[in-house]
């Protein structure tokens, strides 16, 4: 058995329509699936809703609907976006499914089975927005709205009996938890006394959940139900092999704001439950606009819809994957949007297109010229080219993808540089066979790029494969054949005019 490389995003609470925060999780998770396959591993990519709770129960009682009819008007809205964003999930989870609430009732058995959850009665500040208790202190803080006192019987997980385990476990495999500033803040949370987790809602305050299977008077707290969705989704108590194939997850990708609930909810959760953690959680920043944080209330969301609509959907997923720095915040300005298209796609990928089309156009009808023998000058470029996939693959293994895609685009800047010095209009006019060799080494270094590109850019990195008649696997140097005809093409990248924009 062959394992896969399993990767997921958060699933996205069902409160409203789908934002650039929802947006910028699951392209980056499509392109690290692939990446994994355009190197021969088998993947598997889990995306979904997340159903349950206050917040899905409230937006659907603000809209006059069932919690359910809610759902299902608003699910469809996701999938038309991952259709338009280009994303190739394998399963998509929704928490309502049989599948799924058979698995976080399962799971409650055997933790009330093994004595890991216990009725008690508890009495402390609520905080409605949040939808859980909170401490004294946080009470204190004044960042809590809608707080009340309540008293009330629920089901608690012996959550702090794990705590001890959990440290260790972080502390002896240091890629647990990523990035390492991160980790950091869960050792430091796990450092104080950790309490249990409440995870029952009496029916009575909330209806709109799973049923707990020993006390039908309550429902399961949305985070102990959500977080399932990772083992529901992939096979768990229902497909043996897939399960065997996926679990343990190599990445979970979230917000850092849900940081707290995957580090240490849900891995003392898999503690309880005997099955093994995944291998990462990866914590990314958050999209801001102007400095400030997207969110509804500030109803400074941007639709990536409307960008898409706009400038096609390569320039947004470029756009997203090259500004942020994983592990750190980024700022999204529609003047750094514009700026990043015109010099990275018009001007330099884009424009070394047109170019290299143009003169194999002009000098030898349009088709790819013999590679011939090659001068130092050729030999540099051949040799970054070959480099890159060695770079490319390291820096995407520690998630810089940033990095990565800076590293593609230096050898595109490098090129245009080495045509400008080559000049091969120029030469062409004495000999047409060192003009083929100079065509010939820039336009298959152009096709590595693009072979590199395409997991970012899949329409049009392809697009240039495809003008290019080359295979879009091969990132060795050769894969371009002399003989080939060039297909017609419209420029790729036209340039944005910033003030019309
Ligand atoms: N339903 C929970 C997750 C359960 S996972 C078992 C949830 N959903 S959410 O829809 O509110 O948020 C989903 C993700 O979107 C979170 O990872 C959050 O960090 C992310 N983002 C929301 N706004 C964002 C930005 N402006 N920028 C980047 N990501 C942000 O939490």
């Amino acid at each position: 058995m062959k394992k896969k490389f399993y990767i997921t995003t958060p699933i996205y609470y069902v409160n409203d329509k789908p934002h650039i925060g929802h947006a910028y999780t699951t392209i980056l998770a499509d392109v690290l699936t692939r990446f994994h396959k355009s190197q021969g591993q088998e993947t598997f990519f889990l995306t979904g809703l997340d159903e349950h709770g206050q917040k899905v129960e409230q937006a659907a009682r603000a809209r006059n609907l069932s919690p359910k009819e809610h759902c299902d008007d608003l699910a469809p809205r996701f999938l038309q976006l991952w259709e338009k964003l280009e994303i190739q999930y394998d399963d998509f989870i929704r928490t309502t499914e049989a599948r799924h609430v058979k698995v976080v009732q399962s799971a409650l058995q055997q933790a009330y089975d093994s004595g890991d959850i216990y009725s008690d009665e508890y009495e402390g500040w609520y905080s409605v927005a949040e939808e859980r208790f909170i401490t004294e202190t946080e009470k204190e803080s004044g960042d809590f709205r809608d707080v009340k006192k309540l008293k009330e019987c629920n089901w608690f997980f012996r959550m702090s009996k794990y705590q001890q385990k959990l440290l260790d476990y972080i502390e002896d495999n240091p890629s647990y938890i990523l990035p390492e500033h991160r980790k950091n803040e869960i050792l430091g949370f796990l450092r104080q006394p950790l309490s249990d987790l409440c995870i029952s809602r009496p029916k009575e305050r909330l209806n709109w959940g799973i049923e707990l299977p020993f006390d039908q008077d309550y429902v399961t707290y949305v985070w102990f139900d959500a977080l399932l969705n990772y083992v529901s989704g992939s096979g768990y108590l229902s497909d043996d092999k897939k399960f065997k194939e996926c679990w343990p997850a190599d990445i979970h990708l979230i917000g850092k704001d849900i940081l707290t609930t995957h580090a240490v909810y849900w891995s003392t959760m898999l503690f309880s439950l005997n099955i093994p953690l995944p291998k990462s959680i990866f914590a990314h920043g958050w999209w801001m606009l102007d400095k400030s944080k997207m969110s509804k209330s500030l109803g400074n969301v941007v639709n990536p819809l409307d960008l898409i609509d706009e400038y096609g959907v390569d320039p947004v997923r470029y756009y997203l994957m090259r500004e942020m720095v994983l592990g750190q915040d980024a700022n999204f300005t529609m003047e750094s949007f514009i700026k990043r298209f015109n010099s990275d796609l018009a001007n330099d990928f884009g424009n070394l297109l047109n170019r290299l089309s143009g003169l194999i156009g002009k000098n030898f009808d349009g088709c790819v010229p013999e590679e011939g023998s090659l001068t130092d000058d050729d030999q540099l470029i051949k040799q970054a080219a070959e480099k890159l996939d060695k770079s490319v693959t390291e820096m995407v293994n520690q998630l810089k993808i940033n990095d990565a895609i800076e590293a593609v685009l230096q050898l595109v800047r490098m090129v245009n540089k080495y045509m400008e010095v080559q000049a091969p209009w120029k030469v062409a006019k004495t000999d047409l066979s060192r003009a083929g060799t100079i065509l010939y080494t820039a336009a298959e270094a152009l096709r590595i790029s693009a072979v590199h590109l395409l997991p970012v850019m899949p329409i049009r990195a392809q697009k240039v494969l495809d003008v290019l008649g080359a295979p879009k696997s091969l990132a060795q140097w050769g894969g371009l054949k002399a003989g080939t005809k060039l297909k017609e093409h419209e420029a790729l990248f036209p340039r944005l005019e910033i003030d019309k924009e």
